[in-house]
């Protein structure tokens, strides 16, 4: 009889699997110290001639509000003058990738009960970035402009790492790119300078598992659609 030995330790496996995007929170604080720790493991991230091109801006109680309430403002304003300042996305989505953005778009709103003309209730559901969804712990990722899109590969490692580590602590994340349009609103906020890009923002803390949002799953490729292997 063949035993299968498990090729990735359980820990890591489940930290890994058991990750997915949060999008309501408890209240219950997390300390400092956590969030410390979970930056420092994420900063064993490989990167390029080791250049650790990572900065992260933690904002909690009243700093987190503050910066809040301001994006929020201006989102209700004078929305149309804020722009992000990389593309996150391109302008055509080609397939397979619109429909895998399309599924995921109206999973949530169909778990929310929004119809697909209801733009005043997307409008509000997306606006819940903009207060980290209730987390205790906001993040803003920062990178230095003078940098190449290799060191955004690097930014991206350690991100995965974080939100892993996040799961190993039984925490709980979203990624938030939404934050990226309001650049001149957080960097004003929070102070930092006009040399360094918003990579995104990340909500972090405790899943509120009776959140009707945080029932969705999201599915994944078939490993035939996305893996290659050559042996000759
Ligand atoms: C860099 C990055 C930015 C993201 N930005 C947002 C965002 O602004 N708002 C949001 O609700 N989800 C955001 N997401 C979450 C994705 O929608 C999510 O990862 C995807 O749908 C897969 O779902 P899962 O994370 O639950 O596995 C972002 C994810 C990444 C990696």
């Amino acid at each position: 009889m063949s035993v299968t030995v498990p090729a990735i330790d359980p820990a890591v496996f489940n930290a890994l699997a058991s990750r997915r995007s949060v999008r309501a929170f408890k209240p219950t604080p997390v300390p400092m110290e956590t969030v410390r720790q979970l930056l420092e493991a994420s900063s064993r991230a490989p990167s390029g001639t080791n250049m650790q091109p990572w900065l992260a801006h933690v904002v909690t109680g009243a700093a987190k509000d503050r910066v809040c309430q301001a994006v929020l403002h201006a989102r209700n304003t004078e929305n149309d003058k804020h722009v992000a300042e990389y593309n996150y996305y391109p302008n055509i989505f080609p397939e397979p990738y619109k429909s895998r953005r399309r599924k995921v778009g109206w999973d949530m709103y169909g778990l929310l009960g929004i119809g697909r003309s209801d733009t005043d209730k997307m409008f509000a559901q997306t606006g819940r970035n903009f207060v980290f969804f209730d987390a205790p712990v906001g993040i803003f990722f920062t990178i230095d402009k003078a940098l190449e899109i290799g060191s955004w590969l690097d930014f991206g490692m350690f991100l995965g790492n974080f939100v892993t580590a996040a799961r190993g602590a039984g925490l709980d994340t979203c990624a938030q790119a939404a934050w990226c349009h309001y650049h001149t609103v957080i960097r004003s906020e929070i102070g930092f300078g006009a040399d360094q890009t918003v990579v995104c923002g990340m909500a972090l803390g405790f899943a509120d598992n009776e959140a009707v949002i945080n029932q969705l799953v999201t599915e994944r490729a078939p490993q035939e659609d996305w893996v290659r292997c050559y042996d000759e």
